[in-house]
């Protein structure tokens, strides 16, 4: 008799421990996480709003500008020009300061718009969108550094070199 109820008591272990793999099939229903990852690629709407940065050419003087190949001897002038207007009080290249590290910056901004946050802060930080949120960001205005167009063209030509 004690085998018997012994064996009857080791079948239900054997079926508990059987229903104990239930919850397997519960881990297989969480897999749809994955599509949701997946559904996230919209992403790119922002990669095609990021484009559009070269058409945001600012509000100032400088309404169209022609790149052309790197002009060296240009970029040697724009760094002169750099050190000699002031820009190196607030800005290092790779780092932030008082203002934005300008590495990359032609990559970021048109030319357009460059040239214009040089020669027209002011004008900028009240007219256009995306100065007057760099403003917001750094709290303290970009000086108008009285920089002439020949100079402000070096600089830019100048950050070209730093991408
Ligand atoms: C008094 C400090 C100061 C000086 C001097 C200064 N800047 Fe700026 N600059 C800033 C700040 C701060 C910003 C961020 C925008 C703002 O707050 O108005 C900025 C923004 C910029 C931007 C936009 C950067 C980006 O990430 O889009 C460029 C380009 C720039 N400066 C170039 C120059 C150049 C070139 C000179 C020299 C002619 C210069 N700055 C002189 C403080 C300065």
């Amino acid at each position: 008799m004690k085998i018997k109820f012994l064996s009857i008591v080791a079948i239900a272990a054997l079926m508990t421990s059987c229903s104990g793999d239930k919850p397997k099939a519960d881990v297989k229903e969480t897999t749809p996480v994955k599509k949701e990852v997946k559904q996230e690629a919209p992403a790119k709407t922002e990669v095609v709003s990021t484009a559009s940065f070269m058409d945001d050419k600012g509000v100032g003087p400088i309404t169209s500008i022609e790149l052309g190949e790197l002009d060296t001897a240009l970029a040697g002038k724009g760094k002169a020009a750099y050190k000699s207007n002031g820009c190196i009080s607030c800005h290092k290249i790779s780092k932030r300061f008082v203002g934005p590290a300008l590495k990359g910056v032609t990559q970021r901004r048109s030319p357009e718009w460059i040239m214009n946050m040089i020669l027209d802060p002011e004008g900028m930080v009240a007219n256009n969108e995306a100065a007057r949120q760099l403003l917001a960001e750094y709290s303290a205005p970009m000086a108008n550094q009285n920089v002439s167009e020949e100079d402000a063209r070096a600089i830019l030509e100048y950050f070209r070199t730093k991408n």
